[in-house]
């Protein structure tokens, strides 16, 4: 039953937000008709994809995928998703979203990973044992930034043989260039895994820095995508890994439950190929609203805005405010729901990230960041 009032701070403050790292789905906040009202700043996905004929496309075959059953076979939907990656389809596993890949990678392939901190939930907590995470907690007077060399050389005086890096990271947006990121790939031949999540790369610049196309010089290189974040659809569930390590693959394969994508989500796969072009030009729209976003931001007194190579923005509140007050003052007074880091582990309570949802909507919270701020 949807709820029929805008949640207040102390609503906010009593939600099951404050019991895991991921911020409260809008629609379990308010309900579904009032979330129509207030812009999910919190959203970070790319909202210019898919088009409005690939929506159009996929109510209309809804009722048909609804009644049929996905295929039991992966390999048409690798293909689809393959065209437009340039990849070979066998260096491709795709899972229900980028979550159910990173629960398996850490159930299947981890004893001990290290994980710098603050970081994105579920690589610290679906480990099988949290102990199992090595945390590396990135230091706030340096904005929370991961060094690459630093980060390598504790990671050898740990022995540690497994490590993450997330790059665009989150919830920081900060981006590491490829050229830092193959001469860290080049050092850490040593390690057996190294997982890499690109969810965020494709809005890092043009060309997409990503190291997918070199992946074939680093057997223990595994990247990591999430389909929510630059194809726009967190609803379908669809993610991926690649790797240029075919034995890496299966060993993960093998526990990847048959029909783990649904109809709409394999329909929209075969969608990609000849709408790779739009994919492209909507990507880089977004690209160009976020430095608009970030630049405005900047020009907020009170607070400190953090480099982004993400589709959202990191900024501390230097005024006595706390994330928490400044989230609930902006749904209640401007119908606005922005990401209160607060509960984010390695992070304080003065930090809040906005994800870019089109220039008109930036352009009101940046108005309404003002008002409240100044
Ligand atoms: C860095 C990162 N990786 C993976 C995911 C998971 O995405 P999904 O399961 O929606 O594909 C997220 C979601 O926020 C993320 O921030």
């Amino acid at each position: 039953m949807a709820n029929s009032t805008i949640a207040s701070a102390a609503e906010l403050k009593r939600h099951l937000f404050y019991e895991t790292s991921h911020s409260p789905a809008l629609a379990d906040l308010v309900g579904y008709e009032k979330a129509k009202e207030i812009v999910d700043f919190c959203f970070i996905a790319n909202p210019y994809y898919p088009t409005p004929e690939m929506l159009r496309d996929l109510a209309d075959n809804l009722p048909n995928l609804i009644k049929s059953y996905p295929s039991s076979t992966p390999i048409m939907s690798q293909q689809n998703l393959a065209a437009v990656l340039h990849v070979s389809p066998e260096k491709l596993i795709i899972g229900n979203g980028a979550t159910e890949l990173i629960v398996l990678i850490n159930t299947t392939l981890i004893d001990r990973i290290a994980v710098p901190i603050p970081t994105f939930g579920e690589y610290i907590e679906k480990l099988r044992d949290q102990r199992d995470a090595e945390l590396y907690p990135l230091d706030a007077e340096q904005r929370y930034e991961l060094r690459l060399p630093e980060y390598l050389q504790w990671l050898h005086r740990r022995n540690l043989r497994s490590a993450l890096i997330i790059n665009p990271g989150n919830p920081t947006g900060q981006f590491i260039p490829l050229d830092e990121m193959i001469d860290f790939m080049s050092a850490a031949s040593d390690l057996e895994l190294v997982v890499v999540d690109e969810s965020f790369i494709d809005f890092a610049g043009d060309p997409v820095p990503s190291l997918i196309p070199v992946a074939e010089r680093f057997s223990n290189l595994l990247i990591i995508r999430s389909m929510s974040k630059h194809c726009g659809v967190p609803g379908l569930r669809l993610g991926y890994c690649y790797s240029g390590n075919l034995y890496l693959l299966n060993r993960l394969r093998r526990f990847i439950p048959t029909w783990n994508l649904n109809t709409l989500a394999e329909y929209f796969l075969s969608l990609l190929p000849h709408t790779d072009a739009a994919y492209h030009e909507a990507r880089k729209r977004l690209i160009a609203e976020v430095r608009w976003l970030h630049g405005a931001l900047q020009t907020i007194r009170g607070i400190d805005v953090y480099p982004t190579g993400a589709n959202f923005v990191l900024f501390r509140l230097k005024t006595a405010m706390t994330a928490g007050e400044l989230q609930s003052r902006l749904l209640e007074e401007h119908r606005m729901y922005v990401r209160d880091c607060s509960n984010k582990v390695g992070m304080g309570d003065r930090h809040i990230r906005v994800a870019s949802q089109g220039h008109d909507n930036d352009a009101r919270l940046v108005e309404a960041l003002r008002t409240l701020l100044q």
